[in-house]
C-alpha cells in the first residue's frame, strides 16, 4: 500500500491507501470517486480517466504512449501535466503522488 492524493473537482483533497498492484485509475475509482467515469475501464480509448499530476515522483510515471497523447489532445482541459490515470501504474514508487481529475469534458 502506498499513500494516493485524490483531489476531486470542488478541490477538496482526499488521501487514500492505494493498492500498488492496481493502476492510479482503478485505485480512483476503487475508492468510490464517480467522477473519474473510466468508462472504457482502462484499455486507453476514452479519456474520461484524465487527470492532472500535480505532485510526485513523476520519473516513476512510465512515459507517454501516442495513443494516450492522441485522447488527451481530444479533451478541453489538457495541460502540461495530463495523464490519463489508466495508463499510471500505482508502484510503490508513487508513494504520496497527488493528483487532480480533470473537468468533465
Ligand atoms: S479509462 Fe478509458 S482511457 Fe483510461
Amino acid at each position: 500500500m502506498a499513500k494516493l492524493i485524490v483531489v476531486t473537482r470542488d478541490g477538496t483533497e482526499h488521501e487514500i491507501e492505494g493498492d500498488t498492484s492496481l493502476t492510479v485509475m482503478e485505485n480512483i475509482r476503487d475508492a468510490g470517486f464517480d467522477e473519474l467515469l473510466a468508462l472504457c475501464g482502462g484499455c486507453c480509448s476514452c479519456a474520461t480517466c484524465h487527470v492532472h499530476v500535480e505532485e510526485g515522483n513523476r520519473d516513476a510515471i512510465p512515459a507517454m504512449s501516442e495513443d494516450e497523447n492522441d485522447l488527451l489532445d481530444s479533451t478541453s482541459d489538457r495541460d502540461g501535466n495530463s495523464r490519463l490515470s489508466c495508463q499510471i501504474p500505482f508502484t510503490a514508487e508513487l508513494d504520496g503522488l497527488r493528483v487532480r481529475i480533470a473537468e468533465e469534458d
